[in-house]
């Protein structure tokens, strides 16, 4: 099977949508077990369970010789030059549970890394956006460019919280120092869908500490791909310390205070 970001695009899409279906079915019919994870609000369904084993069937029956990495069952290191898929199968798992139409499934095909294809698919609504590198970030045909704010204290920011209560209490000082430098922030609970707000300007920039890579693998290209600069803090690339995402003119001053916030300490 070939590897173009194309072609991992349309078996993304095809994959996310078929996910997409079940995860809105099992919601409308039985969304089964929950479970906790990690701490007392970290919530796992029997849907997100079902709806990741669905994607990795697909994608091992029809690419053998690729790895996937899921949010539920982990998955194994990629040999180089080869495909991993990072999927998260139902991102806003919470959402979810309360019926808010704010969870998406996230699918993106990398390799060596670099992620080459993406989409992101609410799965409540069914709007999709997708993003190949190099060939923009598009949703229904139109293609995206993010916000030109260049003013931090115009700026709406996107940010989420972690489920550790430590992580959570640290996130929670930097936005009480953040909310009086920013024109707002928002949290709805689902980071990939975050990220693809912020590609089509709904948000003019977003910030999360501890994000997974499913969370944004492919909502971070389709924001690279709509024009935002994705990084982490100091020259580190966007990872498990920080993912943040903003315009290129707003993005020294976001990142300035939120070193700033973030140096003040906790993990
Ligand atoms: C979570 C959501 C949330 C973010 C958390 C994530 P999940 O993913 O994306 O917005 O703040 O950090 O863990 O658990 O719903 O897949």
């Amino acid at each position: 099977p070939g590897s173009s970001p194309e072609e991992l695009l349309s078996i993304a899409v095809r994959v996310a949508r078929e996910a997409a279906a079940t995860a809105r079915r099992m919601r409308d019919e039985a969304i089964g077990d929950v479970q906790t994870k990690s701490t007392d609000t970290d919530v796992v369904t029997a849907a997100d369970k079902a709806v990741e084993r669905q994607v990795v069937e697909t994608l091992r029956a029809e690419r053998p010789g690729d790895t996937v990495l899921g949010e539920e069952y982990g998955g194994a290191e990629a040999a180089p030059g080869t495909v991993r898929w990072v999927v998260d199968p139902i991102d806003g798992t919470v959402n979810y549970l309360y019926g808010l139409p704010q969870y998406a499934v996230s699918l993106a095909a990398e390799v060596d890394g670099e992620v080459l294809a993406g989409v992101v698919r609410n799965a409540a609504t069914g709007d999709e956006w997708t993003a190949t590198r190099g060939g923009g970030a598009w949703r229904d045909g139109r293609r995206l460019t993010c916000s030109t704010e260049t003013v931090l204290g115009q700026a709406l920011i996107g940010t989420g919280f972690g489920y550790d209560p430590l992580r959570r209490a640290h996130q929670g000082r930097v936005f009480a120092q953040m909310i009086t430098r920013v024109r707002d922030i928002r949290r709805f609970g689902a980071a990939s869908l975050d990220l693809c707000l912020a590609a089509e300007g709904k948000l003019d920039a977003f910030f999360e500490k501890g994000l997974n890579p499913w969370d944004h693998a492919a909502g971070g290209l389709i924001a690279a791909e709509a024009g935002m600069v994705v990084a982490g803090l100091n020259g580190v690339p966007a990872g498990p310390e920080m993912v943040l995402l903003a315009p290129p003119a707003l993005f020294p001053a976001l990142h300035d205070l939120l070193a700033e916030l973030d140096a003040a300490g906790g993990p």
